[in-house]
């Protein structure tokens, strides 16, 4: 387990061999046995193996390739509405729809994405997770027909890799543990902690030219620029996405 935990590597380029119904099978069934908020399992998994499916799933998460490249593409859904079928069906006394059942429900579906994540792993399949799930989230609920109570929170693509990356670099351990008491690091201590992030995810971004060139053309001339940029994470595009959240969870009815 800690070799296995400890090799871990996001996989982006995959063969075109499929993999088996039954070993996916057996891949999803060590979800079940994630950890769930009071046994309830509030999660699912769509999973896409469809051509036409993944291609538009392809568009929606921003084009990244391994999508249509991976022969199955898990979409992790915060799922209430099962639970909330459940109560209907025994006319128990509802709950759920609203922000601590999305919250609870993420909170299961994301341990069992991750458990599941291991076991692929454990049989030579790769993986990567994708944020654009929540970038598309309202676009993903359409094309998965999800109904109300159930919201997308994180997917993979899983396949026989094609690649062997090496190990991305860490941040020290350090900056995430805290004993007893949040520690807030000093400027010295936040630049000493990201001294080795700082070089080498300068050094992996600069080294396709094209990149290069496009980082220069725009003046960005250090990691913590390029995170907030236009090219990821920008204020912008968070406020956009945020605004977007909000609106489909309340369609939804995760809200209040
Ligand atoms: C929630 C989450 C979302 C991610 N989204 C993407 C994504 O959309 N595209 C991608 O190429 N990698 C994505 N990744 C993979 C990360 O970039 C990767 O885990 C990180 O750079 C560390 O690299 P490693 O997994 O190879 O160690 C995501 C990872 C997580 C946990």
């Amino acid at each position: 387990m800690f070799n296995l935990a400890n090799a871990h590597r996001s996989i982006r380029s995959f063969t075109s061999q499929d993999i088996d119904d039954s070993l996916l099978n057996d891949i999803l069934m060590t979800g079940l046995r994630s950890s769930s908020s009071g046994n309830m399992q509030t999660w699912s998994v769509i999973v896409t193996r469809d051509e036409a499916n993944k291609r538009r799933l392809y568009e929606l998460h921003v084009e990244q390739e391994m999508v249509l490249e991976a022969p199955v593409v898990l979409t992790f859904c915060a799922d209430v509405f099962r639970m909330r079928e459940w109560i209907r069906v025994n006319d128990s006394r509802q709950s759920f729809d609203d922000l601590l059942g999305f919250l609870t429900g993420t909170v299961d579906a994301v341990i069992a994405a991750q458990t599941i994540s291991l076991a692929a792993e454990s049989v030579g399949l790769g993986i990567c997770y994708m944020g654009t799930t929540w970038w598309a989230a309202d676009e993903i609920i359409d094309l998965l027909a999800l109904p109300k109570g159930v919201f997308p929170v994180t997917s993979l693509v899983v396949g026989y890799p094609a690649e062997n990356p090496g190990l991305r670099d860490r941040l020290p351990l350090a900056l995430m543990v805290h004993q007893e008491k949040y520690h807030c690091l000093s400027n010295e201590e936040i630049r000493a902690g990201h001294a080795e992030r700082e070089e080498k995810a300068w050094a992996r971004y600069t080294a396709v030219d094209s990149v290069r060139q496009r980082l220069a053309e725009a003046g960005i001339t250090k990691v913590t620029d390029y995170y907030t940029s236009e090219f990821k994470y920008s204020k912008e595009l968070h406020r956009r996405v945020s605004e977007m959240l909000l609106e489909t969870l309340q369609a939804q009815g995760l809200w209040l």
